[in-house]
């Protein structure tokens, strides 16, 4: 079934509140975030979390996240806030850092994939907090189709998902532009499931408590898949060096490259018919920033092929990201 996909303004007023009667309508509208866009519908109804599953093509027991939109609506969804969370919640709330806590009993199966568990965040956005003041909390993956590179504007909601959801808010460009990081506080010690903009050690300053970083691929969290947030090119990783000497053996009949790189490299050989550079910043945040937007970019130019640097090994939030992107079954 095809619908209509909306296209909403988040500062205008009267789109604000049309966004807010489809959700409260148990429709589907992707929502801008800080850190990527949403696919957002009413947590308060099974249908609608049901439809959201479907679009996306999510399996159905990958849990999604809780996005609330002022600190009293969590005491409904979480059987005790304890210290810890409090704390985080003072120092990074609203912004990119998802909490685990124990599940409220009535809680859905379906927002929690069966579990006891439930992943809250409140996103950094006044008028989309704003929103979710007046139609409640909202669940909200990765505005994606399933295992697909996750969108950080509008248009790339509207490439994978028109037809498929009835609206999108817009927004402008998310400007983290990298995933929530996800903290397990029901777990001793607190143990980070997915490396995000909070980093361990800013956590564990926050809480004075020792905090566990995710082993690579093996946490056992359905949704963390080895393969994901994959270009429809096939992506691959080199180091600098291995790059570099590919690039100047590479055939002049070779595949067409998209390269995605944060070091000067040999720049005669770039931008001609067949390789292109897309350069990266050598500053950490900013290159999380702009990892996706590249993949896509990289993407349209429809090249044989993408070429990853392999950014720095302690960027951990980057590494997962770009592992996955050139993961191959
Ligand atoms: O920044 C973000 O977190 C974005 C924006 C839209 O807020 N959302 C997002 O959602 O990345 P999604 O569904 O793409 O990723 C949610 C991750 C999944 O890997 C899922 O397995 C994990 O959160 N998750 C959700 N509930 C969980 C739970 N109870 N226990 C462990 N992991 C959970
Ligand atoms: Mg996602």
């Amino acid at each position: 079934m095809t619908k209509d996909t909306l296209l909403l303004s988040l500062e205008s007023d009267a789109d604000l509140k049309q966004a807010a009667t489809l959700l409260s309508a148990g429709k589907l509208v992707a929502i801008p975030t800080e850190t990527v866009y949403g696919l957002a519908a009413s947590a308060h109804d099974d249908n609608a979390i049901k439809g959201v599953f479907a679009a996306k093509n999510r399996p159905s027991d990958h849990p999604l996240i809780l996005h609330i939109g002022q600190f009293s609506q969590l005491a409904d969804w979480v059987i005790d806030v304890p210290a810890s969370a409090k704390l985080l919640a003072e120092h990074c709330w609203p912004g990119p850092l998802t909490m685990i806590f124990n599940k409220a009993p009535g809680v859905s199966g379906l927002i929690t994939g069966g579990r006891d568990t439930i992943a809250i965040r409140m996103p950094d956005k006044t008028r989309l907090r704003q929103l979710l003041s007046v139609c409640g909390p909202v669940v909200a993956p990765s505005a994606n189709l399933h295992k697909k590179i996750s969108p950080t504007c509008a248009q790339q909601v509207m490439d994978g998902l028109n037809g498929r959801i009835d609206a999108v808010l817009d927004g402008g460009d998310c400007h983290l532009g990298l995933e929530s990081t996800i903290v397990d506080l029901t777990v001793l010690p607190v143990r980070i499931l997915r490396a995000g903009p909070y980093y361990a050690e800013q956590l564990a300053a926050i809480m004075g408590e020792n905090v566990v970083l995710p082993s690579s691929h093996d946490v056992a969290v359905a949704g963390n898949m080895p393969a994901h947030y994959q270009p429809n090119t096939p992506a691959s990783l080199f180091t600098r060096q291995a790059l570099e000497a590919n690039i100047l053996k590479r055939e002049c009949n070779g595949p067409t490259l998209a390269i995605i790189h944060m070091s000067e490299l040999p720049l005669v050989r770039l931008n001609n018919a067949s390789i292109h550079s897309i350069k990266l910043s050598t500053q950490r945040e900013k290159y999380a920033s702009q990892l996706y937007q590249a993949l896509s970019q990289a993407d349209r130019m429809n090249c044989d092929e993408i070429w990853i640097e392999q950014p720095p090994y302690e960027w951990h939030e980057v590494i997962d990201r770009v592992s996955r992107a050139c993961f191959k079954a």
